[in-house]
């Protein structure tokens, strides 16, 4: 049987999304499941201040409206729990989580003070205009700049979890090699605030049971992770509380803690014993976490051969001012190349905003943009072909902490991507290439991100006719989870996928981490592998059992699952059906439930990589750039799914032109207010954007990272674009923007 692991494979929900069978957050309405009066429609009213108290908050008019059942503000709110204990998701970061509708207090602009609720949506959001709001405001800040020498530095970790997300310990003495190196490059890169912009509006659905148990729809990547957050904050029972989110349109990290609408809606629907739907506008999305604006310094100093000896990597990120978001993002530049000498510092701005959160790449898609422009900048000054140039620095051990590789097949990814791409035809002058009217650039940077795996249980029950159910709480948040889990499942069963049947998305499930980070592929194909481990043990415990058993004297290391039966491995004509096993024992199912923890043997590192190659086309006299063509070459691990892996790193690819030429959200710092707020004004990428992207994945093969040797693609495809872009468009033009997006008034000034 050829295996479906590794085999292209379109997605099993597919059908279910384009045809619409698939129910978002929003489009539940199962009248069985809400009791009393139909489902209620609400209305978020948000702070258009930055900074200050409500002084007065009148909702007398909204409620006079017909239609509208009740206003909730920090007044009339029902209880909720004091400690900020109870809002710390499994993903928050230090501080006092943002509680909607717990005081007076505003935060940033945005901010949800009021919820109207009605019979529908449209009379909840008439009502809602007549909310009138007064306000003590106070002097706001929203400007990084303005605040750049305030910024503090990340202290030592307060708790265990916060350890990864500090800037690594320095080595050597970077000021003096950097001081001594002979040939040095020294800049100033900067990324902007960018949101993540999911096609499927943040919503939930809170339908309260007999009882008064809630069963909320919500958009999210961790349903357990909310069914926490909601039972704490409203002091029930867990059990009380489930969450459910089997389809998600796009999260990209937006959708890794609970976001203020899940909260509005269990809370109204709590205060009114009645179900209660709550979706955001785009526009109020822009009240969500975001993508941290980052100022970074970068400084690399080399020796006349083109190897480094000094790399500092300095960073000022924003956060709120009730929590201190980060991540570890200046910590990649000196992991990844050899140079004797590294030293990082990263600062936190404090700014009067809701708090910045990770978003695809967090830390990696900024701190690598930095990094590898400045090696392209560097390798200009040593006159060396940017892939020779890594190459020379290119190293086989994470150089901050000194361990090797399970696996890097990174050199892999520059013979293969250089060659796709015909890098080699490349005339190393910026200027010196041309297609009409148009100056041609070629680009290239490095990609790294982590592979990271995370404890996840998985159940799974076969039944006497051959069927599974493979279920674990985990999410599909797009990335296409459920038909790997599918493949992973059918390969180690021995069944056909059509006799596979995955659930998720649901917090009665087994357990599972939140889907984020790239970890959800290898987590759960290496946990749906232990409970298939033990379903065929039980199995071949039965089929011994049976009367003149073929297996009789089979160990469960000699058998597999395969064509439906237990096959010996030493002897493949000694078979035992699963019918038959089970029939023989009288039962018509067999269900397992096992945990897997991926212990770290402390000795390596878990690294994806890739190399990206661009190709830019710039307009001479109106600076416009189109990315004509981008080579994605990936190490990462086993490719489970070469169809949905791939369609990842395109994804990503697409998100780094985004990052690249088009993202930013602008600040009137006046009023410390988004004013693009929408897909219209903050610019994305379009199809008139994208032309040929090729992405392939090179072999590599671990057999340490975990027993099936996944690592995980959902962040490493955007890793390096953004460089490889702002590389290329400085070969074509001679120009270098080092502050994102490169828009073509900047390529013109
Ligand atoms: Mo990803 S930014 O961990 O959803």
């Amino acid at each position: 049987m050829t295996p479906h692991i590794g085999t292209p494979t379109s997605r099993v929900d597919g059908r279910a999304k384009v045809t619409g069978a698939a129910k978002y957050a929003a489009e539940h309405s199962r009248p069985g499941l809400a009791f009393g009066p139909g489902l209620a429609h609400a209305y978020i009213v948000t702070s258009n201040i930055a900074k200050g108290r409500i002084a007065r908050i009148e909702t007398d008019e909204a409620k006079r409206v017909a239609g509208v059942i009740d206003v909730l503000t920090h007044r009339n709110r029902p209880r909720m729990a004091e400690a900020d204990s109870a809002y710390k998701d499994d993903v928050a970061p230090e501080g006092a989580p943002f509680r909607p509708l717990y005081d007076d207090r505003i935060w940033f602009s945005g901010q949800p003070i009021a919820l109207v609720v009605a019979e529908d949506w449209e009379t909840a959001r008439f009502a809602a205009s007549l909310v009138r709001v007064s306000y003590e405001a106070e002097a706001h800040v929203t400007d990084l700049f303005s605040q750049r020498d305030r910024a503090v530095a990340i202290g030592p970790p307060t708790n265990p979890a916060e350890a990864p997300f500090v800037p690594p310990k320095p080595r050597g003495s970077a000021e003096a090699a950097f001081a001594a190196a002979a040939v040095r490059h020294e800049g100033e890169y900067y990324v902007p605030i960018e949101y993540h912009n999911p096609m499927e509006p943040f919503a939930s659905t809170a339908f309260v049971e007999p009882g008064g148990k809630l069963h909320i729809f919500d958009k999210t990547q961790g349903v357990q992770n909310v069914q926490r957050y909601i039972s704490a904050a409203l002091e029930m029972r867990a059990d009380d509380v489930r969450v459910v989110s089997p389809y998600m349109g796009g999260g990209f990290g937006s959708g890794l803690r609970p976001q203020f609408q899940v909260l509005l809606a269990a809370l109204a629907a709590r205060a009114l014993q009645r179900s209660v739907r709550v979706v955001l506008t785009r526009h109020q999305m822009y009240a969500l976490g975001y993508r941290p604006a980052m100022i970074q310094r970068i400084a690399l100093g080399a020796d006349a051969g083109g190897t480094l000896d000094a790399v500092m990597h300095d960073a000022v990120t924003v956060t709120s001012q009730y929590e201190t978001f980060h991540r570890q993002e200046t910590g990649w530049s000196g992991l990844l190349y050899k140079s004797p000498n590294a030293k990082y510092t990263h600062k936190l701005a404090k700014l009067d905003r809701a708090t910045s959160c990770d978003m695809r790449a967090p830390s990696a898609a900024t701190g690598v943009y930095a990094l590898e422009c400045a090696m392209d900048e560097l390798a200009a000054a040593l006159k060396l072909d940017p892939v020779e140039f890594r190459l020379r620095c290119y190293s086989d051990i994470d150089q901050n902490t000194g361990q090797p590789y399970s696996s890097k097949a990174l050199r892999e990814c520059y013979r293969q991507g250089a060659e796709a791409f015909g890098w080699d035809k490349r005339s190393p002058d910026p200027r010196s290439m041309r297609d009409g009217k148009e100056l041609v650039g070629w680009g290239m940077a490095t990609g790294i991100w982590e592979a990271l795996q995370m404890p996840i249980t998985v159940r799974i029950a076969l039944s006497a006719n051959g069927h599974a159910e493979v279920s674990c709480a985990t999410s599909d948040i797009g990335t296409g989870t459920y038909t790997i889990m599918t493949q992973v499942a059918a390969d180690m069963l021995g069944l056909p996928p059509d006799s596979v049947t995955v659930k998720l998305g649901d917090s009665t499930l087994p357990q599972s981490p939140v889907e984020g980070g790239s970890w959800i592929a290898a987590s759960v194909s290496n946990g749906i592998a232990t409970t298939c481990d033990a379903i065929r043990a039980e199995l071949l415990q039965i089929a011994r059992r049976m009367p003149n058993s073929p297996l009789a004297n089979a160990a469960a290391d000699e058998v597999v699952l395969a064509d439906g039966k237990l096959v010996s491995r030493r002897d493949p004509s000694h078979t035992v059906s699963i019918t038959d096993a089970m029939r023989a024992a009288g039962v018509d199912r067999i269900e397992q439930q096992k945990p897997t923890t991926f212990p770290n043997d402390g000795k390596h590192a878990h690294n994806t990589h890739s190399a990206i190659f661009a190709e830019v086309k710039v307009d001479e006299q109106l600076g416009v750039i189109r990315v004509t063509r981008v080579v994605s070459a990936v190490a990462a691990g086993r490719i489970l799914n070469p169809k949905t892996a791939g369609s990842q790193i395109m994804g990503g690819v697409v998100w780094g032109i985004g990052m690249a030429l088009h993202e930013e959200a602008l600040t009137d710092d006046k009023f410390g207010r988004v004013m693009n707020a929408d897909i219209a004004e903050y610019h994305v990428p379009v199809n008139a954007d994208i032309q040929d992207i090729k992405v392939m994945f090179v072999d590599e093969p671990d057999t340490i990272v975990n027993p099936l040797g996944i690592k995980g693609v959902g962040e490493i495809g955007i890793v390096g674009v953004p460089a490889a872009i702002a590389n290329a468009v400085y070969h074509a033009t001679g120009k270098r923007v080092r502050d994102l997006p490169i828009t073509l008034d900047k390529v013109l000034a």
